[in-house]
């Protein structure tokens, strides 16, 4: 127990993050048009070496041209080992309309890295007179990310949003897989003969959510790779959400509906979440902590539980 009440994250939609190479920028329009809460244009990992300049010329034109409507903004900037960042940060923070609402910084390993980006962000804002402090996101992608999540989570005030990078994250743990996200096959367990397949990332998804959590930042799932597996999706993604993550990303628009359809609240949930609440303020004015819903316990920690379910339906409605 402490005494330090946990802070809430940002009180906005996150439910889908589609993103799309910035080197592609045939793709910008159909992103604004889209149905995600979050347009991640990358410069990153899906823009060839080759192709980094332009990317980052077009992704900058675009952020002042496209009309983004009350999207969330972010632009995936190169990781902190390559020679292309600084670059990334330094263009769009002295060329980018200030419609840009953030950085997305990947393969975050520590606290530093974080602290690295704010200290060029926070010195080219002033030297711009830039008025809107642009936000942060992070990825936790490599061991060293996973390790130190708590301490990432809690390195900049600028940070709203923390990833799992699933496929990146694979590889630097040396796990025997190329999948990006999802039931492998390897990973099972066997009773009585017969195989069932647990989920590889709980571990990390649970770590971020626990890091993101007691700092006020919003947990988000990563990719999954393969788009057309519609119900592999849902099902990760539907963990995801059980975890206490808001939403996941979408690599391909096929999977922006199903994202919102698992990180939106069905109305049955949001009428008993509801009724919870209407229930314990009735137990309340009875001067008991505790009573029975649909013949269940129902307690003061069964408030905070519908309180999440009901503020995200109201996230949604105020949309
Ligand atoms: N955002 C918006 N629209 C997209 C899109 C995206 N990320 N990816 C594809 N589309 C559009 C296509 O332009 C096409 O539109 P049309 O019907 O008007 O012609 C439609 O959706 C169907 O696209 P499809 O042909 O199935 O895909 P593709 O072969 O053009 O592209 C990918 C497939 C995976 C290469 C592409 O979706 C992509 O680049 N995804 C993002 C990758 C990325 O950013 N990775 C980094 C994070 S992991
Ligand atoms: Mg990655």
């Amino acid at each position: 127990m402490s005494f330090r009440t946990q802070p809430l994250p940002p009180a906005r939609l996150n439910r889908c993050q589609l993103f799309g190479p910035g080197s592609r920028d045939g793709l910008f329009e159909k992103m604004a048009r889209s149905d995600a809460d979050v347009i991640n244009i990358d410069l990153e990992d899906s823009v060839a070496p080759d192709d980094k300049e332009k990317a980052r010329r077009m992704t900058i034109e675009a952020i002042g041209d496209v009309d983004w409507g009350d999207k969330t903004l972010s632009v995936r900037i190169n990781g902190l080992d390559t020679p292309f960042w600084y670059r990334d940060v330094v263009d769009l923070l002295e060329h980018a309309d200030e419609r840009l609402d953030q950085i997305m910084i990947p393969k975050a390993g520590n606290a530093a890295d974080i602290y690295a980006v704010d200290a060029l962000v926070t010195a080219i804002e002033k030297a711009r007179g830039r008025g809107k402090k642009i936000g942060f996101e992070a990825i936790i992608e490599t061991s060293a990310g996973i390790c130190h999540v708590e301490e990432i989570a809690a390195a900049s005030p600028r940070l709203q949003a923390i990833s799992l990078g699933a496929a990146d994250f694979a590889a630097s743990m040396g796990m025997a897989t190329t999948g990006i996200g999802g039931t492998q096959e390897n990973y099972y367990m066997v009773r009585e003969g017969q195989k069932y397949w647990p989920d590889p990332w709980h571990w990390a998804q649970t770590a971020i959510v626990a890091a993101c959590r007691t700092h006020g930042v919003l947990p988000v799932d990563g990719p999954f790779g393969d788009f057309k597996d519609d119900e592999g999706f849902r099902a990760q993604a539907r963990r995801s959400a059980t975890l206490g993550m808001v939403g996941k990303w979408a690599i391909h628009p096929s999977q922006i509906a199903l994202a919102n359809e698992v990180f939106s609240p069905s109305p049955d949930a949001v009428t008993e979440a509801r009724e919870i609440l209407s229930a314990m303020e009735e137990a309340k004015r009875a001067g008991a902590g505790a009573t029975v819903y649909k013949g269940r316990l129902v307690d003061i920690a069964s408030i905070k539980q519908a309180e999440v379910i009901v503020r995200q339906a109201e996230l949604i409605d105020d949309k």
